[in-house]
């Protein structure tokens, strides 16, 4: 591991300081909130003290899992803790999902990245897609607290799939929903709403959106010709989650930026989409493989790991 410099040394080093003092970490609520998505309290007095919207949490399950990243999507500083929902697409998060109330997580690091720089601007247009819906709604709750109009945009694949319709309407003086399939809502995506809203003539001084990279350049793409700042929250990969691995590189205005310490929010308009979704696609062969193995494990098959030896 290289440190680049003694600031960097010794901000992991704190890291790791309150990783041992409070560890391990108590899973306090675990729900599924819609298929394949779940949320989860975990008691981190520490964590929840500290955390501002748009900051995440690096965990580990056990010894020999790997380090993922997860948005802060609700905290509670006066019961000190830290509300996650995920969704169940690999490996470490499948595992994460068979997790319950009462189980403990290894490692549970943070606050880490920068906060969402919230402040009175006027109206502001928060979307989010799929999951991205949980961590749009702190920032929606911040914005609207601080005095904003807004207008927030959830959309999903369809009806059953679509998260936190309810704590995002009570945070929001206009609600729109979307479906892929027609379900609920407006048929067609986020954008054709910020679209409409733009070309009507709609005063907007900021657009947030949170999703799928494919969803954030689309937003970007929409809101580039009405010249609105449009900020996006960049979900690359991550290791360290501390600046120190590069893993998180992405490039913003032709500039290499480190996610994790740099973001994870940019500025949408100068974001390299392409280069992300190439870097969050590196290792999927690595993944596929992890997450075939730890369904045979805990299925007890022995078909794909430990095929049967063969008999002459
Ligand atoms: P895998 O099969 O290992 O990976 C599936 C895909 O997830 C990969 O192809 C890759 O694109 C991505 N991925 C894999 N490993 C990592 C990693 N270490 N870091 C980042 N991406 C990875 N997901 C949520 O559901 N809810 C959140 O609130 C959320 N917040 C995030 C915040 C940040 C700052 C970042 C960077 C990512 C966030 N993600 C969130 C994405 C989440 O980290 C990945 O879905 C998760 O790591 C996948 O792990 P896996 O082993 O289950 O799946
Ligand atoms: Fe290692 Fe960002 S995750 S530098
Ligand atoms: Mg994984």
């Amino acid at each position: 591991m290289v440190f680049r410099g003694l600031n960097q040394y010794l901000f992991y080093a704190r890291l790791h300081y309150e990783r041992e003092k409070t560890m391990p970490f108590k899973i306090l609520k675990k729900q599924e909130l819609v298929p394949t998505i779940h949320l989860m309290d975990i008691a981190a007095p520490r964590i929840a003290k500290k955390a501002q919207p748009g900051q995440f949490v690096i965990l580990r399950i056990n010894e020999t899992g790997e380090r993922i990243p997860l948005t802060i999507a609700d905290f509670d500083r006066k019961k000190g803790t830290i509300t996650m929902i995920f969704q169940a697409v690999g490996k470490t998060t499948t595992q994460l999902s068979s997790l319950k109330a009462g189980d403990e997580l290894l490692d549970f690091t943070g606050p880490l990245g920068n906060p969402a720089h919230i402040e009175n601007l006027g109206t502001v247009i928060l979307v989010g897609g799929g999951v991205g819906v949980a961590p749009v709604f702190p920032q929606a709750r911040a914005f609207k607290e601080s005095g904003n109009k807004v207008i927030s945009i959830i959309g999903s694949r369809s009806a059953n799939l679509l998260l936190w319709e309810d704590r995002m309407r009570e945070v929001s003086d206009e609600l729109y929903i979307t479906t892929d399939d027609g379900t609920k809502g407006h048929h067609g995506f986020v954008t054709d709403i910020v679209k409409k809203l733009l070309e009507n003539g709609t005063k907007v001084d900021r657009v947030v959106a949170i999703g799928p990279p494919v969803m954030m350049r689309a937003v970007a793409g929409v809101t580039r010709p009405f010249n609105v700042k449009t900020i996006v929250s960049l979900n690359s990969i991550m290791v360290d989650g501390t600046g120190m691995c590069g893993a998180c590189r992405v490039l913003v205005g032709n500039e290499t930026k480190f996610a994790c310490v740099d973001g994870p929010e940019f500025d949408a308009h100068l974001v390299d989409f392409t280069l992300l979704m190439n870097r969050l696609a590196m290792y999927q062969p690595e993944e596929k493989q992890a997450f075939e193995k730890y369904k045979c494990e805990r299925e007890g098959c022995t078909c794909l790991m430990n095929p049967p030896k063969k008999v002459d």
